[in-house]
Parts: C-alpha cells; sequence; structure tokens
C-alpha cells in the first residue's frame, strides 16, 4: 500500500493520529492528482464550478469563496495535526478572531489574558464592542477566571505562549474551570504551532493560529485557520466563512500548504536555536531578564514540560535590555543576522521591539503592567545556524550597551557605528 493509493486524511479519531506529525504534515490533505497523477496538488485557480444539472456540481466544489480544493486539501491537513475533526482557513489570523467573536451573540462577554497580541486586544476593544460583545482581561487566568465570569460569558481566550512576554496559562485548568459554566476555550498557538504544543488536547474547544507564522514559514503569506471538534462549531463558523468572506485565496493556500509540510523540521531547528540563544543571554551582564519557555529559570517551566512537546520552548523568546528603551533600539539595528521586522516565525530570524512595534497600541500602563516595559526586546529564531545567531546577539549587545557607555563616560571616543 503506499500513500497514493490510500491518501491520508484526517486522524481516524480526534486526539488519536494514526500516523506521526512528520507523516501527517507530508501527506494529510495531500492525495495525488487522479488525473495525471501529479505528486503535488495543482493550484485550482477557477472561482466557479461546472454543475451538471442545476444544482448539480460536477464535484465537491461550487463557488470559490465557499470552498476551493486547495484550501480544502490545506483545512484537512491543519485539522490532522491539530487533533481536530474540522479545519477553516481564513485570510488573515485577525480574520480568524474576527469571526469567531462574530459567531458570539450581542451581550456576550468573553474574558481574555492581559497580555494577548496586540491586533487581538485591538479587535477586543475597539471592534467587538460595536457589536455588542465585551471582553475582560485578567493577567493571571487560572486563579482568576471565577471571579470573571458573569451570567453572559461565553468565551475565554488565551495566548499560550503569550506575546511577546511568553507566559504560559495552564490550558487544562482553564478548560475544566470554563465548562463547568458552559464557556468555551479558544487558545491562540501561533507562538508554538501544532508541533509543539495541541491545545485541543488539554481542554481547549478551539485552536487558532496566524498562518502567517510557524505554518506557512516563509514570511510569504498572510492567512489564518481555526480547528475544532464540534460538528455545531462546523455548521456556525462555516457559515460565517463563507458570508463574511475573509478566505485565503488558491495560491495561498497552496503555499500555506506546502509550508506545512516542513512545520516539524523548521519548529525543532528554530526551537534548538531559541535555547542556544536563551542561554547565552541569561549568561550576559548586558541582560535584565530573560522570557524563554524552555529555559528552567522560567516561572511556567513546569507547564511547558506538561504542554509542550518533549518540553520544548519553541522558537521565540524576550528580553529586558541593560540601557532601557534606546538600547533596545540600538541592538535592533546592530543584530547582522535577526532582521529588524515585525512578524516571527518564519525561516529566518527576526527581531523587534513590542511596546514601539507590535504592541505600540497597547496604553503603556496596561502594557507594562504585563511586563511589555520599553526595553523588552523580542526575538523569532529562524533556522539559521545556532552558533552564528548567538555570536550575533553577544555582539549586538555589545554595541548597544557596552559601546555607548564608553563614547559618553570618554569624551571624543566611540565605538563602532
Ligand atoms: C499571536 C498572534 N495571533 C494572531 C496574530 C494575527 O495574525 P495575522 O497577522 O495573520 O492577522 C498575530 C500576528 O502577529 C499573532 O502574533
Amino acid at each position: 500500500m503506499t500513500f497514493s493509493d490510500h491518501p491520508i486524511e484526517t486522524p481516524v479519531r480526534p486526539g488519536s493520529p494514526v500516523h506521526g506529525f512528520g507523516t501527517l504534515a507530508v501527506h494529510a490533505g495531500s492525495p495525488h492528482d487522479p488525473s495525471t497523477g501529479a505528486v503535488i496538488e495543482p493550484i485550482s485557480l477557477s472561482t466557479t464550478f461546472a454543475q451538471r444539472a442545476v444544482g448539480e456540481p460536477v464535484g465537491a466544489f461550487e463557488y470559490s469563496r465557499s470552498s476551493n480544493p486547495n484550501r480544502e486539501n490545506f483545512e484537512k491537513a491543519v485539522a490532522a495535526l491539530e487533533h481536530a475533526k474540522y479545519a477553516l482557513a481564513f485570510s488573515s489570523g485577525s480574520a480568524t478572531t474576527a469571526v469567531i467573536l462574530q459567531s458570539l451573540a450581542a451581550g456576550s462577554h468573553v474574558i481574555s489574558i492581559s497580555d494577548v497580541y496586540g491586533g487581538t486586544h485591538r479587535y477586543f476593544t475597539q471592534v467587538a464592542k460595536a457589536h455588542g460583545v465585551k471582553v475582560t482581561f485578567t493577567p493571571e487566568i487560572e486563579s482568576d477566571i471565577v471571579r470573571q465570569i458573569t451570567p453572559d460569558t461565553k468565551l475565554v481566550w488565551i495566548e499560550t505562549p503569550s506575546n511577546p512576554t511568553l507566559r504560559l496559562v495552564d490550558i487544562r485548568a482553564v478548560a475544566t474551570q470554563a465548562h463547568q459554566h458552559g464557556i468555551l476555550v479558544v487558545v491562540d498557538n501561533t507562538f508554538l504551532s501544532p508541533y509543539v504544543q495541541n491545545p485541543l488536547d488539554h481542554g481547549a474547544d478551539i485552536v487558532v493560529h496566524s498562518v502567517t507564522k510557524y505554518i506557512n514559514g516563509h514570511s510569504d503569506v498572510v492567512m489564518g485557520v481555526a480547528a475544532f471538534n464540534s460538528d455545531e462549531m462546523k455548521q456556525r463558523l462555516s457559515f460565517l466563512q463563507n458570508a463574511i468572506g475573509a478566505v485565503p485565496s488558491a495560491f495561498d493556500s497552496w503555499l500555506a500548504h506546502r509550508g506545512l509540510k516542513t512545520l516539524h523540521l523548521r519548529a525543532r531547528e528554530a526551537s534548538t536555536n531559541a535555547t542556544v540563544v536563551a542561554a547565552a543571554l541569561e549568561a550576559s551582564p548586558h541582560v535584565i531578564a530573560v522570557n524563554y519557555p524552555g529555559a528552567e529559570s522560567h516561572p511556567h517551566r513546569e507547564i511547558a514540560k506538561k504542554q509542550h512537546r518533549n518540553g520544548m520552548g519553541g522558537g521565540m523568546l524576550s528580553f529586558r535590555i541593560k540601557g532601557g528603551k534606546s538600547a533596545a533600539e540600538k541592538f535592533c539595528q546592530a543584530t547582522t543576522i535577526y532582521t529588524l521586522a515585525e512578524s516571527l516565525g518564519g525561516v529566518e530570524s527576526l527581531v523587534e521591539v513590542p511596546s514601539s512595534m507590535t504592541h505600540a497600541g497597547i496604553p503603556k500602563d496596561q502594557r507594562e503592567a504585563v511586563g511589555v516595559f520599553d526595553d523588552l526586546v523580542r526575538l523569532s529564531c529562524g533556522v539559521e545556524d545556532a552558533q552564528d545567531l548567538k555570536n550575533d546577539v553577544l555582539q549586538a549587545l555589545e554595541k548597544a550597551v557596552v559601546w555607548p557607555k564608553i563614547t559618553n563616560g570618554l569624551n571624543g571616543i566611540s565605538g563602532p557605528a
């Protein structure tokens, strides 16, 4: 038997994939083209599909906004990797968030962790309330959830790890409490990818991703996805996917599916690299603190060991640099391999200052309450060589922290630009 005879679809039952992650990543949702035998699926650009008679399409498709072969194959692959029955793809991670929030009735209440991604915070505070959904934020959701619940609470929104402080949430602890009140739990799994963490296995009801990040992995597609097990949710969210129309193109679906096939290789390498870089930062006298869930020093390390594959830390980390905002900015300009840019999860390493970039929209007092200070630098470790990334970070620290001090102390003597 070969995969071409029996293409791997979703797992036999949710939560019990019959194949390992790498095998599913390569083969799930990837049938060989029955007419040509093409091993890689063709890109199906047609917006519409012929019908034999009125209401009798030739195949499974009618119109590309409603469904498309490339989108459907990608959705099957993500469902398999997230141990879900269903997945639905959207035009961005933000569109995925919007559709889930719009699935709630007016008057609904949502509880979110405080340090959510800035765009999610913007949607929660500036858009959701326009259609009557109220969101409250809490920094300690495991202990605070019961106090936050009201009769209108319908959803809990978690990011674990959170962006950019890499705090972890015990999904099982939150889901157990939420389910006692009939509340659904959504986990944004963007920072780890399905390779490192499968939130549905820990009790979440919906897992969402900005596919733009690790799942696509090559910084050339903006896309989102939600995966879940409930048939009722499938009906509701598919309806909104079609009615709102925030769907990815066939080409983007094809590219993201191609990226997904190497997710396990990229996620492993990125995690190894981040571990090396985090250790180098922790040992540096120029660093105040490092946030990395793979480090034994991380306050939620025990959650990482329970929730992450082999206790891996993932490819993301952040750290506070000595010298404040100006040192943070100098650091980002001094790196030569890490590129100063927003986003994360690509094969190339990126660096940014969240307080002035990705999280600039969150008021300063709220930011700082959850640890997003002006001196916080966020690193997305790519798949370059660990030693090169470590050397890059160490030389940038010298330029950002040490040489400016020498310049200040000794008039006329300056370090390199
Ligand atoms: C954790 C997280 N969730 C959601 C999003 C939004 O995704 P997108 O940019 O694809 O809309 C991002 C974007 O950076 C993110 O970091």
